[in-house]
């Protein structure tokens, strides 16, 4: 399976080990790390761990982690990735947007895109993910792609010495057959 994937903007591939300084500087960010509880500062070796990792999680079908190309910015603007359970054939979706290049429209391009990998290559049966309930831009990325709000799991994580909501959403396969 080919996963380079284009859209009008992006492209979206797998990671390079050349990529992680990049990584660090996007996601070293304390808005950002606030909202993923990712470590702040976020060190280079994080990016290193993860990325050496990625091969594997590729090879034996479990995650598909990829970089967000941006075309005309030529730079890695933010990483999406699709979690794989097998058992039930069905997709988590996680992303995030380096904080410059929130707002145009980026996360919506690419959780579209994987959106339609996850059904159309990977057959898979179900798309979901999760997001902080108080995340509204992330919420609104859901639901422009067409994933509905299933529920609220109550005081579901620990985010920075505060219990949060977490809004669950997916999008079934028949669903997305249908509207395409
Ligand atoms: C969530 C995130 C990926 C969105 O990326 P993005 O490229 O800016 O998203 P888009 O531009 O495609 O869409 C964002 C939408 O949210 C809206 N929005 C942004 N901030 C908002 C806010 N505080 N309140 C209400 N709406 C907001 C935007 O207006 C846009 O909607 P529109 O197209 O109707 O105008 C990015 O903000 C991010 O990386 N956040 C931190 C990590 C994260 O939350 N990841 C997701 C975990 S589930």
């Amino acid at each position: 399976m080919d996963l380079k994937l284009e859209t009008n903007r992006l492209t979206l591939q797998p990671f390079i080990k050349e990529d992680a300084t990049r990584i660090r500087d996007l996601a070293n960010d304390k808005e950002l790390s606030a909202i993923l509880g990712l470590p702040h500062p976020y060190e280079l070796q994080y990016a290193e761990d993860w990325i050496e990792m990625q091969p594997k999680q590729i090879k034996d079908g479990v995650e598909y982690p990829l970089t967000i190309l941006g075309k005309e910015i030529m730079e890695v603007i933010g990483t999406i990735t699709l979690r794989i359970d097998k058992g039930n054939n069905k997709g988590e979706l996680g992303y995030w947007i380096g904080r410059n290049y929130w707002g145009n429209g980026f996360a919506t391009e690419a959780v579209n895109r994987v959106v339609e990998l996850g059904f159309n290559e990977l057959n898979l049966n179900k798309i979901w993910a999760s997001a902080v309930t108080k995340n509204k831009a992330s919420k609104i990325v859901l639901e422009k792609v067409g994933l509905k709000k299933e529920g609220t799991l109550r005081q579901n994580r620990l985010l920075h010495n505060k219990y949060e909501d977490i809004d669950i959403y997916g999008i079934l396969r028949n669903e997305y057959l249908n509207e395409s």
